[in-house]
């Protein structure tokens, strides 16, 4: 080597003056593009913006978040340290979360903290990132669930061989692209094939047909005393008779006519397929009123999403007096003197609001709690459940939510039954479960004795395996899970728990992974929903392969043309509402990426193909056998409405090219 080179080179490699040594601290970076389980990223805050304290110790810098958080920075070997103090925020004190600190380069594990709990001192971490392109800093559950986990990376820094800034980025794409057709100006009927009512019960069924309007209806057949409204195609009366009925049902505008089969089974069993309808909650949380809810009505039917099938319309928590209400409206006695409960202010008369909804063809559903308070502490149904499901009845309710809260507090005979201070009693088996089935049974029985049908929901978490013995309850769908929220790690979560609960899905039972995350959410601080575009079509894909009641959670004033897109593919809905009642499950795993499965009545198979990581995938699929499938398929692009490919499963391949986070949501029809 010349003297000269060797010259350059040592003063390059000391790092000279080119490239000083530099600190970058992570709270100057863009920590917005963060992903995690709730909230906002914090830059030198908590996730709740307050001031970071970890074990009673404040810090100034760092980045508050949430379990679960992922955040990504580019390094291209221009950071040669990364230095942090780590530990759960004190803001949570009362609450028991757990996390676990990770940080990964270039996808490799670099460090991990171990299980940390509140009130551990914030641990150090120094890791050297020489010759790292990637970084990735997580906060993983501690394995008790993402609840409470508010986490901080304190006096976390960069040593930099030079630069004054790195690059954070987010890997998920970000724009929103539409893929569902427009309906056609002619009329096409998109109700379910099937619907099911108890013999007496007042029925009411509103044809969802799109197509221009003026349109006009009309069912043959019909059974001896239901009659149809041609203007509105809202079908109302009572059947007698425990039978079956074959109706045909008719659509016509100006450019054409259209029909379908509807079978309508006067029978038992109800919600023959999964639920489809509005909730409250995760828009407006306890800021709901009854002028809320008409607008909802009202929307649902202004939007056209009443043509796709979407009937009900659900008031989640706060239609009650609440215990403790720092707004007026929520102070008030909870039941007259002989125990029926009185609606709060927002809600002045729940008949009438019962009315305005059946009058538009729909359904109206409520919500309460076995327990003395709900999950808000507004008046539970505990000591008053004949009362209160007498109350249903008056009113019209067609769907009751039921809700664990403040039962756990019940079977421990604590004198407060507190929702905030009594954790609620996770019962498993033996007689916990008895004592923990006990309170729906109830509800469950005095629902059978109104005279009319009123759907049943069971929320309680997934406790005790309810999709085992929610039947025996007289419900028709029940949750397998906590809460959603509108985050990837929420939906991600859920939806890869949902197997277990399959095979128990049947037409009239119905396992609810809680309500869909799309449009503007946000319990009552209203935001476009946080999920990336191809995260929501993935959300939509699995909820309808999965046969989940399907409730919208957004303001149905607000939705724009791409959550519309997802909420009105006949397509998707269809296999929803399919008649045979199969849930899809997963049969085929490999790496990040899902193949879920769901056989449709017409022998045909549901395909999502759910790519849970963070690379796209692409390639060549054959395994068609470990899917069920044989022969020559047509495969049909649901979201897309088109065929795309013909393939011999015996020699032939599919091409699949998946976004991260993202779907392909196929059906495959056999040729033979
Ligand atoms: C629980 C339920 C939610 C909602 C709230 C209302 O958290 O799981 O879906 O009903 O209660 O307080």
């Amino acid at each position: 080597m010349s003297r000269f080179k060797f010259f350059v080179l040592s003063f390059l490699s000391a790092g000279c003056c080119l490239n000083a040594q530099s600190t970058v601290w992570l709270d100057q970076l863009d920590l917005s593009v963060a992903t995690q389980g709730n909230g906002k990223p914090g830059v030198n805050t908590s996730v709740d913006g307050k001031p970071l304290m970890v074990a009673g110790e404040v810090f100034k810098r760092g980045f508050g978040t949430h379990a679960e958080s992922s955040l990504l920075i580019k390094l291209n070997g221009k950071a040669t340290k990364f230095s942090a103090l780590v530990g759960l925020d004190d803001e949570m004190k009362g609450h028991d979360p757990a996390v676990e600190f990770e940080i990964y380069g270039d996808n490799k594990k670099l460090w991990s903290s171990g299980v940390m709990h509140l009130g551990d001192k914030a641990k150090p971490v120094s890791v050297s990132l020489k010759g790292i392109k990637q970084l990735e800093l997580v906060v993983a559950d501690g394995g008790n669930g993402p609840y409470y986990d508010h986490a901080d990376w304190v006096n976390a820094r960069f040593e930099t061989a030079g630069v004054s800034t790195l690059e954070t980025f987010n890997p998920i794409a970000s724009e929103p692209y539409i893929l569902t057709p427009k309906p056609a100006a002619t009329p096409k009927i998109n109700s379910a094939t099937v619907y099911g009512v108890r013999p007496g019960s007042p029925f009411l069924f509103r044809i969802a047909a799109t197509g221009d309007r003026p349109m006009t209806f009309a069912a043959k057949n019909l059974p001896e005393g239901l009659k149809i409204d041609p203007q509105t195609g809202i079908i109302t009366g009572k059947i007698a008779q425990k039978e079956t009925y074959e109706v045909e049902l008719m659509a016509k505008n100006a450019k054409g006519s259209a029909s379908k089969k509807l079978k309508i089974e006067s029978a038992d069993r109800i919600a023959l397929t999964p639920t489809m309808g509005w909730n409250s909650w995760n828009c407006f949380g306890h800021e709901v009123s009854a002028d809320k809810v008409k607008r909802a009505a009202d929307a649902l039917v202004k939007s056209g999403l009443v043509n796709h099938g979407w009937n009900y319309i659900n008031i989640d928590d706060s239609w009650q007096y609440n215990r403790n209400g720092k707004d007026p409206s929520f102070n008030g006695q909870f039941r007259d003197k002989d125990g029926y409960i009185l609606t709060n202010s927002k809600f002045p008369d729940m008949k009438n609001l019962g009315d305005y909804i059946h009058g538009n063809g729909l359904k109206m559903g409520i919500y309460s709690s076995p327990g003395p308070w709900t999950c808000g502490g507004c008046a539970g149904s505990y000591g008053y459940e004949k009362q209160d499901a007498e109350s249903y009845a008056q009113w019209g309710v067609d769907y009751l939510k039921y809700d664990w809260c403040s039962y756990g507090g019940v079977i421990d005979g604590l004198p407060d039954h507190d929702p905030n201070k009594v954790p609620s009693l996770a019962f498993n088996g033996g007689s916990d479960l008895d004592k923990g089935v006990k309170p729906f049974k109830l509800m469950g029985n005095l629902l059978r004795q109104q005279p009319r049908d009123i759907v049943y929901n069971l929320c309680q978490y997934g406790m005790g395996d309810v999709w085992k013995w929610g039947d025996e309850a007289d419900a028709q769908s029940w949750r397998t899970t906590n809460d959603i929220t509108d985050t990837w790690a929420s939906v991600k979560n859920i939806a890869l728990a949902q197997d277990k609960a399959a095979p128990y899905a049947k037409p009239g039972n119905w396992n609810d992974p809680d309500m869909l995350v799309v449009g503007v959410v946000g319990w009552g601080n209203p935001h476009q929903s946080k999920l990336k575009p191809d995260e929501q079509y993935l959300h939509i894909s699995l909820w309808s392969i999965f046969s989940a009641p399907l409730l919208i959670g957004c303001d149905l004033e607000k939705m724009d043309d791409f959550t519309l897109n997802l909420l009105t593919n006949d397509e998707v809905i269809a296999v929803n509402q399919d008649a045979l009642g199969k849930q899809g499950v997963c049969l085929n795993t490999l790496g990040e990426l899902k193949i879920y499965v769901k056989d449709l009545e017409d022998g045909g198979k549901a395909m999502a193909f759910a790519n849970f990581g963070r690379e796209k995938v692409k390639l060549a699929y054959k395994d068609f056998k470990k899917l069920g499938i044989s022969g020559n398929q047509t495969v049909r692009d649901l979201w897309r409405q088109k065929d795309i490919a013909k393939i011999n499963t015996g020699m032939g391949s599919l091409a699949l090219d998946i976004p991260a986070h993202g779907v392909a949501y196929y059906k495959f029809i056999s040729n033979q």
